[in-house]
């Protein structure tokens, strides 16, 4: 049976949701700045939680109705048939975003929600699951506005941007479905070299391996919502992550480069790219951004810098960014450069100007992608 299925992703990130949604063959219903609408069973629903590279929840439907007061909401969730969806020894969460006039806090709506569920479950299997805010069961999600909910089965339970091969996220690491963005945004996808100076924790250049040998994002994760569930078909999970495996690609078609000032930096990004079984497809080096020399053949440079509020001294971060555009300009000719940053007055000083801008979101913080082209033989 076909449900409606809410794609959720930070902002900036649902363009290229979008992408990946139609790519892997599921129509688009609507398209918002952090969600896009599709439909499937619940087998569909596992395949995206695997398959999505900028997806941070996959949100199965399970009822959706009117609703103007507290107590039709739990009139509401009462009539979902929640015994063939939660095992009574589960453990669940509610979690909901909610705007109407009774409701102060969206703590409420979760407590009455979650009665809600539990009563019902409790009526028909004569046990109640037990309930509490973490994320690592069966986890619902109600979104209430304008007089009408939505009410959902979260199948990714912990956001899917937590792919599990970070053991080591040393300072300010990007998140793993951000970076995928960024590099889906470069249109880099296997072919030519992929160089990543400044490397940090090595979240760009893994999820670049990932990208360059078609690995399923989510192969690496050991727990989701959906595994919790009634509906949960292990056989149809294990032949979803089998025919996931059978389209990965040997080798990238290009080198992928690594590099850090820091050798700590270099060592974490090793661990955690040996995490993610993709260590021998990555090079590695503790190297100035300034002195990291670029294979022949072309490709993506892609740079994140400190921005400045967290990390690092303003002055010399402005050096650090005019540095970045002179070695663009002198180093990177017959690449395309990409700088990533959350801070547009420091991006002013790489002193290039750049041929697109896009815009992200990194928790809070408004961030930009800059793209450079960087003809060989330019004058800039
Ligand atoms: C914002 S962090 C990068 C975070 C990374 N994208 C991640 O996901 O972990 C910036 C990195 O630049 C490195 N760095 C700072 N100055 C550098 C320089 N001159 N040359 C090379 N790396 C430098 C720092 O050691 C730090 O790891």
């Amino acid at each position: 049976m076909k449900n409606t299925i809410l794609v959720t992703a930070p902002r900036g990130l649902s363009t290229f949701l979008k992408s990946e949604i139609e790519e892997a063959g599921y129509p688009v219903h609507w398209a918002g700045p952090s969600g896009v609408e599709t439909e499937g069973d619940f087998n569909d629903a596992m395949r995206m939680n695997l398959l999505f590279r900028t997806a941070h929840h996959v949100l199965y439907r399970v009822g959706k109705f009117k609703c103007d007061s507290p107590d039709e909401l739990y009139t509401q969730v009462n009539r979902i048939p929640w015994e063939t969806m939660i095992p009574v020894d589960e453990y669940l969460s509610v979690v909901s975003n909610a705007v109407h006039p009774s409701i102060r806090d969206t703590r409420f709506v979760n407590m009455k929600s979650k009665d809600a569920i539990v009563d019902r479950i409790m009526a028909r299997k004569g046990r109640r699951p037990d309930s509490g805010p973490d994320r690592t069961g069966a986890v619902i999600s109600v979104f209430w506005r304008e007089g009408i909910c939505s009410v959902y089965l979260d199948t990714s339970g912990e956001p899917l941007s937590k792919r599990g091969y970070r053991r080591i996220p040393l300072h300010a690491p990007m998140q793993e479905t951000l970076a995928a963005g960024v590099i889906l945004a470069s249109g880099w996808n296997g072919n030519g070299n992929f160089i990543n100076p400044m490397c940090g924790s090595g979240t760009l250049a893994i999820e670049a391996a990932l990208i360059g040998l078609n690995r399923a994002p989510g192969i690496l994760r050991d727990n989701y919502g959906f595994f919790h569930t009634l509906l949960f078909n292990n056989e149809n999970w294990k032949v979803l992550k089998q025919n996931a495996f059978s389209e990965q690609k040997k080798q990238i078609n290009g080198k992928i480069l690594a590099t850090d000032i820091s050798i700590e930096a270099i060592e974490a990004a090793k661990k955690n790219a040996k995490v993610a079984g993709v260590e021998s497809h990555i090079e590695f080096a503790v190297s100035d951004f300034a002195e990291t020399s670029l294979p022949s053949g072309g490709g993506v440079v892609m740079i994140n810098p400190e921005y400045g509020f967290r990390l690092g001294d303003q002055k010399d971060l402005e050096e650090t960014y005019r540095g970045i555009g002179n070695f663009f300009k002198n180093r990177c000719q017959g690449y395309k450069g990409y700088v990533f940053t959350g801070n547009t007055a420091l991006a002013g000083k790489i002193g290039l100007k750049s041929k697109r801008k896009f815009l992200f979101q990194s928790g809070k913080l408004d961030c930009r992608l800059y793209e450079y082209e960087l003809y060989a033989g330019s004058k800039f």
